[in-house]
């Protein structure tokens, strides 16, 4: 608009300055032309009358020199002759010879002179002429009206406004009917280019409607749409805005639906009230903050006491609880399918077969029966939660390995990306499970298959080249197994940042002191932390066994050193989960009785949830945090960790068999099933130099603030609105082929 102002502005300036220069300039040139035009005629008509004149003032013959001046004077610009002496007086006029004219107005000369003069309201040319006749020398004075010579002048200067202003008229209004024409076709044909490039094209405009500047707007959108959306652009900040941005334009208007097991807000009655309460969940904590960023609705387990009641008729309830946004839909399962489905199947089968661990899976045919009643109940759930028919599903785990199929049945335009949270083994240890055909084939109803690491893609994609009549691409990590088709793609799953956990914390100063306070800890005690559920894929066992062997190796840290394990208890019904807890308990207390005494106890364990403000203030007043799983797929607390210090203080000795270790390569990365190595580790932890733990700390701390959860989200999302628009083309060209081409009459 200031841009149109500011042209518009100048070419009125333009238009005005021409109009004030050209009439007076083509005027005078008018008034020029007919002046010179006035002077020759003066000539003439004195050359004409010359003989004669010469011949009467020589004889003295005043009656009939006026009379040839009176003749003279019948020319209708000329306005009177006279006849100036030597003297300077003047002798004989015609009788029009203004009564105020005197010989000294004219200039005399020798040679014929012009000049104007104004008379009254005359104005004149006075021509001279001298003349000599015998006896009578003098001046012949010819006075010409210049009325006529201004008159046109002022007519030229009318006639030349008028043209100008009409010339301006006829350009201005041609120019403003060609721009808009010319502007209603780069407008369709940059809308055309905007809404190419905003689907993932080139944004190339047809060399014939392209605009003159096409090249630089083309690359404007192409550089704008990287800028905003590439998740590999190591200058985009990934948040709850980029991921909001992405959805409006890359998939606007899509229905975003997740699946769970395990629900966000868990509802317990406790006495007369009502408590909530956030479960410890890798999965949860990653999810969470991007239903916040985005909405829609999450479809998860009601497993707490006063889930019922807090629902609505539709089972469904908006959170986070104190600033809702977005809707949690609970979904029901009786005890005896929670049985089969969560803790059998589930949790004694998958859970195992996909961890090395060394626990062995079980497998029951009861147990898969409800496993799947249970994921067709979610579908269910999903099918009548889903306002479009093609929403975007995000299925999360283990837990719901047959939904992508089932849901592909009832919604088949609907985005389905699945994420498997847990590593997937390679084809022989999946080839034990006795429904490995029917897992793969329920996964293979996803449109994308997600994975923390490429090297669990990898297995994947052995284990259906080995049991699977598919075609697997592996340049492009596509599978084509009968009409479906699957992205199989790494998604390096992350936390928020900011983190949530850091929210109203005290300074590390404070935290430490506090921590040291409730535990009865004096300032010289060094802390070490290991928090997780009670899980025996977290290595808690061989990391208690390694604070063992470290305090035997080095005394001098007995009363220096003490360990807090934290352990949220998990899936207790199981046998490996409650014999895990009495080993673990019995080791520590063993361990204590070993190196500690009454005052002091070098192994903490406390056996209770925590709430995510307790973890922080914990590893903000630790020395070292030891994640030591035997085997993980990613590992969020390592990632925890390192986002609660920001003093860049702390180290981490992180498992090689996590999937973290991948991304925090400055972590002191052990084997945890190397007793020694784990020594060494602790003992190198504890005695690394500051600058050394800064160093380490801030590279690992920018990776997980660049490569955040909103980026994790934001990866999927985007792959998923590449299919949709790959779909969308099939479609289109599909519809095209089988429409006729020529209509036969007859
Ligand atoms: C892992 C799984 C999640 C699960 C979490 C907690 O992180 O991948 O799916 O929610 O453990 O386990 P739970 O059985 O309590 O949900």
């Amino acid at each position: 608009m200031k841009l149109v102002l500011r042209y518009g502005l100048a070419a009125l300036l333009i238009v005005t300055a021409i109009i004030l220069v050209v009439p007076p300039f083509a005027a005078s040139l008018i008034e020029q032309w007919s002046r010179s035009d006035v002077e020759s005629r003066s000539v003439l008509a004195f050359n004409s009358a010359l003989d004669d004149i010469t011949t009467l003032l020589a004889a003295h013959d005043s009656r009939k020199i006026v009379a040839v001046f009176e003749r003279m004077s019948l020319d209708e610009e000329l306005l009177a002759v006279g006849f100036c002496d030597q003297q300077g007086v003047l002798r004989y006029a015609s009788r029009q010879m203004p009564k105020d004219f005197t010989c000294k107005q004219a200039r005399l000369g020798k040679t014929p002179t012009f000049s104007t003069l104004r008379l009254g309201r005359l104005r004149l040319l006075v021509s001279s002429f001298p003349l000599a006749a015998s006896g009578q020398n003098g001046h012949v004075i010819l006075l010409h009206d210049l009325a006529l010579v201004e008159q046109r002048g002022a007519e030229t200067r009318l006639w030349t406004v008028i043209v100008l202003v009409g010339v301006v008229f006829l350009a201005a209004a041609f120019a403003v009917l060609a721009s808009v024409l010319l502007a209603r076709r780069w407008v369709h044909s940059l809308r055309r280019a905007i809404n190419d490039v905003r689907l993932g094209g080139s944004g190339v405009i047809d060399g014939s409607e392209a605009p003159p500047f096409a090249r630089e707007f083309r690359h404007l959108l192409r550089e704008l749409q990287l800028t905003s959306l590439s998740v590999d652009g190591p200058d985009i900040d990934w948040s709850p805005a980029t991921l909001r941005q992405l959805l409006t334009q890359k998939l606007p208007g899509a229905e975003v639906i997740v699946v769970s097991n395990r629900e966000p807000y868990i509802h317990n009655r406790e006495a007369d009230h009502i408590v909530v309460q956030t479960p410890a969940s890798g999965l949860v904590a990653a999810i969470e903050p991007i239903m916040r960023a985005c909405g829609g609705t999450w479809v998860a387990h009601g497993s707490g006491s006063a889930d019922r009641e807090m629902v609505d008729r539709c089972d469904c309830i908006r959170v986070p609880p104190d600033s809702p946004a977005y809707v949690l839909r609970r979904v029901w399962v009786s005890e005896e399918e929670q049985n089969g489905f969560y803790y059998g199947l589930a949790n004694e089968g998958l859970w195992p077969l996909c961890h090395m661990a060394f626990v062995r899976p079980i497998f029951r045919e009861r147990d898969w029966e409800q496993y799947k009643v249970v994921n067709e109940r979610y579908a269910q759930a999903v099918a009548s939660e889903a306002k479009r028919p093609d929403p975007i599903v995000l299925v999360q785990d283990y837990h719901f390995a047959l939904l992508p199929r089932m849901l592909r049945k009832k919604l088949p335009n609907a985005t389905i990306v699945t994420f498997w949270h847990i590593p997937w083994p390679n084809p022989e240890i999946f080839g034990i499970c006795p429904w490995k055909e029917e897992i793969i084939d329920g996964l293979l109803g996803s449109s994308v298959i997600g994975f923390h690491t490429q090297f669990h893609c990898n297995n994947f994609l052995d284990t259906i080249d080995r049991f699977m009549q598919a075609r697997t691409d592996r340049e492009q990590s596509f599978v084509t197994f009968g009409s479906s088709e699957s992205y199989i793609r790494p998604y390096p799953i992350s936390i928020e940042w900011p983190p949530a956990g850091m929210k109203d914390q005290k300074p590390v100063a404070d935290c430490r002191a506090a921590v040291r306070r409730r535990l009865g800890l004096t300032r010289e005690v060094k802390i070490g932390i290991g928090i997780e559920r009670f899980d025996y894929t977290k290595g808690i066992i061989d990391r208690l066994r390694a604070v063992d062997a470290f305090l035997t190796s080095h005394p001098e840290w007995r009363n220096r050193f003490v360990f807090i394990q934290v352990a949220a208890p998990t899936r207790t019904k199981l046998a490996a989960y409650s014999a895990l807890q009495a080993e673990a308990t019995e080791l520590a207390r063993e361990i204590n009785a070993r190196h500690g005494d009454t005052s002091f106890q070098p192994i903490l364990l406390m056996v209770r949830h925590h709430e995510l403000n307790e973890i922080f203030e914990l590893f903000r007043a630790a020395d070292l945090c030891i994640v030591s799983s035997l085997h993980d797929g990613m590992n969020l607390v390592a990632k925890e960790f390192v986002a609660a210090r920001d003093d860049h203080e702390g180290v981490l000795l992180l498992s090689t068999f996590a999937g973290a270790s991948r991304e925090l390569t400055e972590a002191l990365i052990v084997n945890p099933y190397d007793a020694h190595a784990m020594v060494t580790a602790i003992e190198q932890a504890l005695l690394m130099p500051m600058a050394e733990q800064r160093e380490r700390m801030r590279l690992m701390r920018e990776i997980v603030r660049q490569r955040n959860v909103y980026r994790w989200a934001g990866q999927m999302l985007l792959d998923a609105a590449d299919l949709r628009k790959r779909k969308r083309i099939i479609q289109i060209m599909s519809h095209q082929e089988t429409k006729p081409s020529v209509e036969l009459v007859g």
